[in-house]
């Protein structure tokens, strides 16, 4: 059952909002599937599925090169795709949205791109603790290249890192500011307008990585001032191989391109070639055509629930969950900012949480556990891993319930 506008205004009704999930209705070792992995990656509701099948049913053919019908066809489609995301972010302009991969390949470009034009040795980037491996290790690469320095923005012991912890290390050197807008480890929400503004005011500019909020939280971009922006379709309910990178007009103009090869020249000769203007200067090689028509229906799929109540359904899960789990004898939870997004962290003192995710798998519930890409997040609360369960606009109480009976279960078992 497709939820229209006008019935999404109705209450929230999850049990609809699964139906529209197939997966969702499939048993996992003679189980019902409760799917707590949503941060990994989230589940793909019925218009997702259907709109990149009908591109290859009815309207796939290499876009920006045919001077045929369904060529045209599949170019408008792809264009106006990027006009959704345009909307859905309130970027200025169309052309500055980029396609990519991923958040990954996003931030790659930046640093690539950005970074090996303008940053001098000596120039400071700023990141977080508690950010990814994808937006530490490309300013690593840059400093092997570049000889760039980056200062790290500290974790407090409740998983924030407020505003000071990034003014603080603010200073005539600084270039760029890399942080997340929401932990995938720890769900901590990142003042990023207020980062945002106190970099601008020192010199410098910003990439929010947004591959965690934008499944949670509206996003402007132009209210937050971000220079640049990104994130990945796959965790936006959309398809995997199809990501986002917003940046600034003047800046992504004034960069050179990340990749060479069809489709972002202007003119090639042996001695010189030239580029093609925004967005193609970044979209070299045939794209991700029919999975930008999977992220556009994933986009007016959860504009059409609304984030906004989204994000207050989501929240009524994540303090049910940490209520019940907060009672499970010798666990403890990592991140504990009442600025969260949907995501709970925790270690029990019995088991290790590759131990936990096992038991859980057998009960049918599907968490992730390990470092979840962020090691030197793990180093900072002195743990291998952690378990993680984080939740989606389809998960309801009945799954809170599952996880908790079994992570009661890990703790009979092994707390003895
Ligand atoms: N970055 C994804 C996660 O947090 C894969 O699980």
């Amino acid at each position: 059952m497709i939820i229209s506008p006008t019935e999404a205004r109705e209450a929230y009704d999850v049990a609809r909002i699964r139906a529209d999930f197939p997966i969702l209705a499939r048993t996992m070792r003679g189980k019902p599937l409760v799917y707590l992995d949503s941060g990994a990656s989230a589940q793909k509701p019925r218009p997702v599925i259907d709109a990149e099948s009908n591109v290859y049913e009815t309207e796939y053919a290499n876009i920006h090169r045919g001077l045929y019908y369904l060529s045209e066809r599949a170019t408008e489609a792809y264009e106006a795709s990027r006009r959704t995301v345009q909307r859905f972010i309130n970027a200025r302009h169309a052309h500055e949205v980029i396609f990519t991969r991923n958040t990954t390949e996003s931030i790659n470009l930046v640093a690539a791109s950005y970074g090996r034009r303008f940053l001098q040795p000596g120039d400071e980037i700023i990141i977080s603790g508690l950010e990814h491996h994808s937006n530490i290790v490309p300013w690593q690469l840059l400093r092997e290249e570049r000889g760039v320095v980056i200062k790290i923005a500290p974790v407090g012991d409740d998983g924030d890192v407020p505003l000071e912890a990034v003014t603080r290390l603010l200073g005539p050197r600084t270039r760029l500011v890399a942080v997340t807008q929401v932990s995938n480890v720890l769900g901590t929400i990142l003042p990023v307008a207020d980062i945002v503004r106190a970099a601008h005011a020192a010199g410098a500019k910003v990439l929010i990585d947004g591959a965690q909020a934008v499944s949670h939280l509206p996003v402007d971009v132009q209210a937050l001032d971000a220079d640049f922006y990104a994130f990945s379709g796959h965790k936006l309910y959309g398809p995997t191989g199809i990501g986002v990178l917003y940046g600034k007009e003047d800046l992504l103009n004034a960069m050179p391109p990340y990749q060479g090869g069809g489709d972002m020249i202007h003119t090639v000769r042996f001695e010189k070639s030239t580029w093609a203007p925004l967005p193609q200067k970044f979209e070299a090689g045939t794209p991700a055509i029919a999975q930008v028509s999977g992220l556009a229906a994933a986009i007016d799929y959860v504009t059409a629930l609304g984030l906004e109540r989204i994000a207050a359904h989501e929240n009524d899960l994540l303090a049910y969950a940490t209520r019940q789990l907060a009672a499970v004898p010798g666990l403890r939870i990592i991140g504990t900012v009442p600025h969260k997004a949907a995501v709970v962290s925790f270690v029990l003192e019995c088991a290790h949480p590759h131990d936990i995710a096992q038991i859980l798998d057998g009960a049918g519930v599907a968490i992730r556990a390990g470092h979840h890409c962020a090691q030197p997040l793990m180093e900072r609360f002195a743990v291998p891993a952690t378990a993680r369960a984080s939740f989606g606009l389809y998960n309801d109480r009945a799954d809170v319930d599952a996880l908790v009976a079994a992570v009661q279960k890990v703790e009979e078992i092994f707390g003895r």
